[in-house]
Parts: C-alpha cells; sequence; structure tokens
C-alpha cells in the first residue's frame, strides 16, 4: 500500500481545485453485481469480493474476512430467498477507501430481525458466522426488510 502522505500535492489544498474527485477513484467504476442462485454464485461473489479488496489494499486476511461475510449474506438468500443479487463496489470517500457489499432479494422477508441477529439464533444449524458474524467483522452494517417483499443487506469494511 503506498503511503499518500508522502505526495506533497495532497496536503497542500487549494482554492482552485476542482471540486470532482479524478475519475479513478470514483466509486462506482469497480461495481460489479453477482446474480446469486447457485452454489456457484456464491463461490463467484465471493472471489469478486476477493479481488476487489486486494485492489483497494486490504490484506489476505482481510479480504479472506469480506470473502466470508460476502459467503454467509449470499447463501442467506439461497436458503431463504432462492435468489437475489449481491453487489460489490469500491469505496473513496475522500480520506478513506473500502469495499461497499449490497445483498438483495425478494424474497419473504424477516419477521423477527432482533432475533435473527442474536448470536446463536440459527433456523437452519449453520456452522457460518451468520448475520451477526457478518456484522461483527464489517465496519458498517444495515439490513432492511419487509416482509412479503424482501431483504437487502449493505455492509462497508473500510481500510485502515
Ligand atoms: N435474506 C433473507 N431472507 C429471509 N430470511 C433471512 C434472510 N437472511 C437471514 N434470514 C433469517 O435470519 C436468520 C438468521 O440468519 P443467519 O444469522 O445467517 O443464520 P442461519 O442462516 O444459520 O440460520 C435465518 O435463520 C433466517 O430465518
Ligand atoms: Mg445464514
Amino acid at each position: 500500500m503506498p503511503d499518500e502522505r508522502t505526495s506533497p500535492d495532497l496536503t497542500t489544498p487549494s482554492a482552485a481545485d476542482p471540486p470532482p474527485a479524478p475519475p479513478e477513484r470514483g466509486r462506482d467504476d469497480a461495481a460489479v453485481c453477482v446474480s446469486i442462485e447457485t452454489e456457484g454464485d456464491i463461490v463467484t461473489a465471493r472471489q469478486k469480493g476477493r479481488e476487489l479488496a486486494a485492489t483497494v489494499g486490504f490484506t489476505a486476511t482481510d479480504q479472506t474476512i469480506l470473502a466470508l461475510a460476502i459467503s454467509e449474506i449470499a447463501r442467506n438468500i439461497i436458503s431463504y430467498a432462492k435468489r437475489g443479487t449481491v453487489t460489490l463496489g469500491r469505496l473513496d470517500d475522500g480520506g478513506r477507501c473500502g469495499v461497499s457489499v449490497v445483498a438483495e432479494d425478494q424474497g419473504p422477508g424477516i419477521p423477527d430481525v432482533d432475533l435473527a441477529m442474536r448470536d446463536g439464533y440459527s433456523t437452519a444449524k449453520s456452522l457460518g458466522m451468520g448475520l451477526p458474524g457478518a456484522k461483527r467483522v464489517m465496519d458498517e452494517f444495515d439490513l432492511t426488510t419487509v416482509l412479503g417483499e424482501g431483504t437487502t443487506v449493505k455492509m462497508k469494511k473500510w481500510l485502515r
């Protein structure tokens, strides 16, 4: 990971600086949407997540952690909603970079989110980290669900 603090240009802001960020640091240029319906799709999503995390500069360990969290929410899509999507994107808020993961489905929704987010709760006896584990390893986690309409899980992990 190159240390940007060594670049004098970044530490001398000028009033004449144009407001838009350079295109290569944009938010959506690396966005990739993976349809999730089969076991193979889970593998694809986690691999693409790992690749993206590597290009953003995450350590191998953090790439693995991110891949695990992606697996969990992608598996939930198949288990509970049959199909959906996982969208991966590069984050850049000007100061930090990171990866965003959005899992969306039009499945049955989650009747009791507090219960679903409880450690040790599982209706499928999975050995994975589950939703609470995914929340723990990510920096931001937001679950929105509407009964009969579907579920969206938005997660972010920032480089530190
Ligand atoms: N996308 C989803 N749609 C509907 N229900 C879900 C979804 N994701 C999770 N759930 C519900 O939340 C519970 C907890 O999920 P999770 O923590 O992954 O544990 P597990 O999948 O092992 O049961 C699940 O058992 C399921 O009832
Ligand atoms: Mg699960």
